[in-house]
């Protein structure tokens, strides 16, 4: 038995101004000789438009969408950046490789008396991050954690691919997570995470990184940028987020009918509605906002908790279950009783 549990106390979520409908992606890709369409976009991702940071603006970087979401989520809780011992970032668009994200954040926030890590596990990262914050809070080393996810994916987008390009936006979600008596209702119950590092090749970024550093040539052939077998990432993604939905309600007994909210990663509408499906889950308890803001990998699960949680219709003692996917692959679902 877990001498604590961990609470979610608060929630906030931020995203550039700048909205980018699909009528733009298919005027931008026109201008390059690419074809698509609004109509094409929303029939096969169920998405209409999409955040994107204006390049410079400081008020866009990552960090600083995570600090407006951070910002937001203390003040639901009530508590100060000096409250916070850790923050846990789910990022796979840093603003930098060094300092870290987190660092970054934790010096925008002033949340001196906290130890900040970053975790790239693209779209599962802030599930990753949530249980590693469960994780240190319910072993009594962690009193308070910030956990974010948030992404500036407009920088990595691969505007010649035009079945990955109309797919991405930025965005960031905060949560703060609290220490709570180990017999409380109210908490993260557990989580089931993986990953399978052979199907690396379905969605990746060639090149940018220590392997092969940027050059022109490289930069050139889009090779810095996202490459992605959607038709084959499409299949999994329903297989895995069905699977590890049903074994983290395995684990804790629950009926899906028991479910009150069910929380997927937003990749594409009809992945979303295909899992609901196998898991009979009807689409009045799925949570989604794919359709404003479309897919922001690690960003997607807290901003659309923030909304559902100020728009009160997440309440008190409800069950709520999340459920991701990303590149990697990687994989996670967590439950947790609000
Ligand atoms: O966070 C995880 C990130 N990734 C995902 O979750 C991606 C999962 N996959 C998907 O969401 C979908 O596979 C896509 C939205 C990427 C593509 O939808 P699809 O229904 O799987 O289309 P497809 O790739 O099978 O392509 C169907 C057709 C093709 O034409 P042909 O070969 O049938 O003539 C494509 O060339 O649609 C064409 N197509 C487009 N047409 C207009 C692909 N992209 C576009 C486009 N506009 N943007």
């Amino acid at each position: 038995m877990a001498t604590y549990a961990a609470t979610i106390t608060g929630t906030g979520s931020a995203f550039p101004a700048g909205i980018v409908t699909n009528q733009d992606i298919v005027e931008k890709l026109a201008a390059s000789g690419i074809e698509t369409s609004d109509q094409w976009i929303r029939e096969r991702s169920g998405i209409r438009e999409r955040r994107m940071a204006a390049p410079g603006n400081a008020e866009e970087h990552n960090s600083s969408l995570g600090l407006a979401a951070s910002r937001a989520a203390l003040e639901m809780a009530g508590k100060k950046p000096e409250d916070i011992d850790l923050i846990a970032y789910a990022t796979c668009t840093p603003d930098t490789v060094i300092p870290s994200t987190s660092c970054w954040l934790q010096h925008k926030l002033g949340a001196v008396n906290a130890w900040a890590m970053d975790l790239n596990a693209a779209c599962s990262g802030f599930l990753y991050c949530l249980s590693i914050a469960d994780q240190f809070i319910q072993t009594g080393q962690v009193k308070t954690a910030l956990v974010i996810g948030a992404e500036v994916l407009s920088s990595i987008i691969n505007w010649s691919d035009r079945s990955s390009c109309i797919l991405f936006g930025d965005a960031a979600g905060a949560v703060v997570v609290e220490r709570a008596e180990a017999d409380t209702p109210h908490r993260i119950l557990s989580a089931t995470l993986r990953s399978d590092g052979n199907l690396w090749e379905l969605l990746h970024i060639p090149c940018g990184g220590s392997r092969y550093p940027a050059t022109a040539d490289i930069i050139r052939d889009h090779l810095n940028k996202i490459h992605m077998n959607g038709r084959e990432v499409f299949k999994i993604a329903v297989r895995t987020l069905t699977s590890f939905a049903k074994q983290t309600l395995k684990k804790h007994k629950i009926a899906p009918e028991e479910l009150d909210w069910f929380i997927p990663h937003q990749a594409n509408i009809r992945i979303i509605e295909a899992v609901a499906e196998r898991l009979s889950i009807p689409m009045e308890k799925v949570l989604v906002n794919i359709e404003r803001f479309g897919n922001t990998s690690s960003a997607t699960i807290p901003t659309v908790l923030d909304e559902a949680v100020r728009a009160g219709k997440i309440q008190k003692g409800q069950t709520v279950l999340m459920d991701a996917f990303g590149s990697g692959l990687t994989f996670g679902a967590l439950l947790l009783r609000w």
